[in-house]
């Protein structure tokens, strides 16, 4: 390889990496990454962790609500991911599953998150809870759908 083709892979090469961690940055760095802690309408609380590059999260979820009064709630796991596709780092769309430990049911939840003019970041969800039919006919009665609004607690 001549040197002039070294060099060339050389800058392109760095210029990949500069674009990569770039991304990385905005991605940690900006208004509506997700990570922290969030309150909805109904007091559920839930905890994002740090997103990765590709903007994968795990995180828990408490609920303060159930669809059968008798269950006892426990704090919840759940994993997601925020889109990444455009650079702009605002406004993204996302979505996450919450897996009960307390219930047979899962929630499907996706929303985007809104800045507000003051600066305060909006989770405006919606989601789909599934729960456990004893027969394939009763298949039918066992999705429910609503939606959440969350806010950022710290
Ligand atoms: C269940 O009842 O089987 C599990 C708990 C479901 C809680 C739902 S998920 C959608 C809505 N938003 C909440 O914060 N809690 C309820």
């Amino acid at each position: 390889m001549s040197s002039s083709n070294t060099r060339l892979g050389t800058v392109l090469l760095s210029l990949t990496l500069i674009s990569w961690i770039g991304g990385y940055e905005c991605l940690v760095n900006s208004k509506c990454n997700l990570e922290g802690k969030w309150k909805n309408e109904l007091g559920s609380i839930m905890t994002l962790s740090p997103l990765d590059k590709n903007g994968f999260f795990t995180g828990t979820y408490h609920t303060t609500v159930t669809a059968n009064s008798n269950l006892v709630t426990k704090e919840s796991p759940l994993m997601g991911n925020l889109n990444v596709f455009t650079a702009d780092t605002q406004q993204r769309v996302f979505g996450f599953l919450v897996n009960w430990t307390f219930s047979n049911s899962v929630t499907s939840f996706v929303g985007q998150c809104f800045v507000q003019k003051d600066g305060t970041e909006r989770l405006q969800t919606t989601w789909l809870l599934r729960g456990s039919a004893a027969t394939e006919e009763d298949n039918w009665s066992q999705t429910r759908v609503g939606t959440n609004v969350f806010t950022r607690l710290n």
